[in-house]
């Protein structure tokens, strides 16, 4: 689950943390535990916990007009607001931008657009040809093609409508390759989009694929129970072993993933 586009989180995990140790210092100063040893080591922790979001949204750097022009139109509609804790985010956006930059990707594919601020963000990045975006609501395509329209941006990004896995198959067919991928769709699925990308040749020699969520919050660790945090699980046992690429997780929100194709 990604946060509101205004909300600074350094993750899922660490803002249970952060409620957890909250929650332990009202019940001790409750029970009138306030300057014993232990107390003054759990607000010491929480105080580390809160500092990292202040310290982040210090050193983050400033949203793109068009970036807050999403974020704010996506609050602003009537259908799509009550999802807007779908928006990938700002911090999350310059981890994109940023790994964008660093290796000039010309060629980018994003799976999961939503109100596109993850695709914005990414089509706007210096060496950016061409953006294809993925996703299955139709009301997504309308809802970006009237924030795009007039702007630079409005040549570069290509919406495909459908279920993620057809539409793969046909920019296959249409004989793409991508120097980045960005994975922000149906969390279940992240295996299948992984494998069709790897097997198909959509990801260039030296591409990059970046994975929102992969955390999910802590299921992925804690709690294989749920669907999502048993299938992210299994994406991330398979990609740890597979030979074709290395791969990290930065522990940003509830994580991201990064895969190099060697
Ligand atoms: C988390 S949102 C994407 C957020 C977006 N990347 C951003 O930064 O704002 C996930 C999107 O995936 C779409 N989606 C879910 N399952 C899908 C599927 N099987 N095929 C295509 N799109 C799908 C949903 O309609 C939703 O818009």
């Amino acid at each position: 689950m990604s946060n509101g586009c205004n909300a600074l989180w350094t993750g899922e995990a660490s803002e249970i943390v952060e409620h957890l140790l909250q929650e332990v210092i009202t019940q001790r100063e409750l029970g009138g535990d306030i300057d014993d040893p232990l107390t003054d080591k759990i607000k010491r922790c929480h105080e580390i916990t809160s500092g990292q979001n202040i310290f982040l949204s210090h050193v983050l750097p400033r949203e793109s007009e068009i970036q807050k022009k999403i974020s704010s139109a996506t609050l602003a509609d009537p259908i799509l607001r009550s999802a807007s804790f779908m928006l990938s985010g700002h911090l999350v956006g310059e981890l994109l931008k940023m790994v964008a930059e660093m290796t000039g990707a010309k060629t980018i594919l994003e799976i999961g657009t939503f109100t596109g601020y993850s695709a914005v963000t990414l089509a706007d990045t210096s060496f950016c040809e061409e953006l294809v975006t993925l996703d299955n609501n139709p009301y997504c395509e309308e809802f970006l093609e009237r924030q795009l329209k007039g702007t630079r941006l409005e040549e570069k990004i290509r919406v495909v409508i459908g279920h993620a896995l057809d539409s793969l198959q046909k920019l296959r067919d249409e004989g793409k390759s991508f120097d980045m991928v960005f994975i922000d769709s149906n969390k279940t699925e992240y295996l299948d989009y992984y494998k069709c990308i790897l097997d198909n040749n959509l990801l260039n020699a030296r591409g990059v694929i970046l994975c929102d969520n992969i955390m999910w919050g802590s299921d992925t660790f804690m709690d294989q129970s749920s669907p999502i945090g048993r299938a992210l699980h299994r994406f991330v046992e398979f990609v740890k072993t597979d030979d074709r690429v290395d791969q990290m997780v930065f522990p940003l929100r509830d994580g991201v993933m990064l895969i190099r194709s060697k």
